[in-house]
């Protein structure tokens, strides 16, 4: 979130120079200035808009929502292994566990079951990339 406020100070800042802009005549100079910035606030504001985006999107909630509760829990193994083995296993990669939750990498936790987990990718494949993104970090989290 310390980046979103920062861009939301640029973007005010940005702002405040196109007013002085704005009210210190009328040369086309000025005009211009006052165009690009508008150009360059707008493009910050589509990126704060973004990032509020993910940082709402919980993780968590995302693994409950799409049933992956049903064969993993947090500690214990069950159908599946446990988030704590595969963080374990993904060590912090999270471009790794991504490319395999977008089917574009291999099982590495317990490759012999991947049957089972096979079917699910369907699911995590079609998530947003916002929410796969809060996904995977939430995985890594149960270390
Ligand atoms: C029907 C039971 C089942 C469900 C539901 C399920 N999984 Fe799995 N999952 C497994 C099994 C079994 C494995 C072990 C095979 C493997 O490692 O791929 C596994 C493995 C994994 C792995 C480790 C992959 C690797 O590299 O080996 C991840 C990550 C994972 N599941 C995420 C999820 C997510 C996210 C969901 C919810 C969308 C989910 N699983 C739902 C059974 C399931």
């Amino acid at each position: 979130m310390k980046k979103v406020t920062l861009n939301v100070l640029t973007v005010s800042l940005m702002l405040g120079m196109v007013t002085l802009v704005a009210c210190g005549g009328s040369s086309e100079e000025a005009t211009e200035t006052a165009k690009d910035a508008v150009e360059e606030a707008t493009e910050i504001v589509e990126e704060v808009k973004e990032e509020v985006v993910e940082a709402t999107i919980s993780g968590e909630e995302v693994f409950t929502s799409k049933g992956c509760v049903a064969c993993h829990q947090l500690e214990t193994k069950t159908v599946g292994p446990s988030l704590k083995e595969i963080a374990a296993a993904y060590d912090g990669n999270k471009d790794g566990l991504i490319a395999f939750l977008k089917e574009e990498g291999e099982a590495i936790v317990d490759p012999a079951q991947a049957a089972v987990m096979q079917p699910q990718l369907a699911v995590t494949k079609a998530l947003p990339a916002a929410e796969l993104e809060a996904l995977s970090e939430y995985i890594l989290s149960n270390k």
